[in-house]
């Protein structure tokens, strides 16, 4: 069977601190998600916080992760040889501590091997790059591999289910790369493919409405399924396993 090359690759992948220039709110996003599990662990007495992140990249969310919560062991899947070098580069000492796993294991296969050990998902602009159906497959088989008490999080573009304001919330991000990219002097194509990735975003099977992805939580068994902060198209996803 042919493997389909992963989503986010080629000039995207070369060019990753150039497009975070695009969303300063970047750190303030991935630093939440770090804490969140931090305080959602505070009275746990376990020795150790197993996590898994999907989509980990160079580690933009991975870092806070470790730094938040000293317990944390993080299995960081990501399909993309730069980005794997890049997390393996910045968090030599993560590694040789026994505290980050890089792998480049499919997402289902890590869950099912990961079966009644995991005590929190997450992932950070990663999941919208399933198709809605493979992504309510890792929410089922994820909501399977968690303990009770465990911790779904999940920091991506939830878009209006309003398809006027998903398409306004569309426009806004394509104004925002074509000036970035003007003003910065981006690399030749560069913008021209984030913004087709985004187009791409916007529409089925990747585009991540907020109350169907809701639904999706509840629909794979997890409890209490919300949005606890949002800065513009991004928002952080939260539900638990009872
Ligand atoms: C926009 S980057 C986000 C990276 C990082 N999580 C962050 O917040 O900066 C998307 C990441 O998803 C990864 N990705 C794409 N397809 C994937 C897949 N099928 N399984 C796991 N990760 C995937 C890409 O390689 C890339 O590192």
């Amino acid at each position: 069977m042919a493997t389909r090359e992963p989503r986010y690759s080629g000039i995207l992948v070369d060019n990753y601190d150039t497009l975070l220039q695009a969303w300063p709110h970047s750190g303030e996003m991935h630093r939440r998600l770090g804490k969140t599990i931090a305080t959602h662990f505070r009275k746990h007495k376990g020795k150790a916080i197993n996590v898994v992140e999907i989509g980990s990249g160079r580690g933009e969310a991975t870092k806070y992760i470790l730094e938040y919560e000293q317990r944390s062991k993080v299995i960081a899947i990501d399909p993309s040889d730069r980005m794997q070098e890049e997390l393996a580069t910045n968090f030599k000492s993560y590694i040789s501590q026994g505290r980050l796993f890089p792998i480049r294991t499919k997402v289902l296969d890590c869950l099912e091997l990961c079966a009644g050990q995991m005590d929190v998902l997450a992932s950070a602009w990663a999941l919208h790059n399933f198709p809605r159906e493979e992504r309510r497959k890792i929410l089922k088989t994820g909501y399977e591999a968690m303990f009770p008490g465990a911790l779904y999080l999940c920091m991506d573009k939830f878009v209006s289910d309003d398809p006027r304001k998903e398409r306004r919330s569309l426009q806004v991000a394509v104004d925002r790369y074509r000036s970035i990219s003007q003003k910065n002097k981006w690399p030749a194509g560069l913008a021209e493919a984030i913004i087709e990735h985004e187009v791409q975003d916007h529409q089925e099977p990747f585009v991540m409405r907020e109350n169907e992805a809701l639904q999706d939580l509840r629909d794979a068994g997890f409890s209490k399924p919300r949005i606890v902060k949002r800065i513009e198209r991004d928002a952080l996803v939260i539900a638990y396993k009872k």
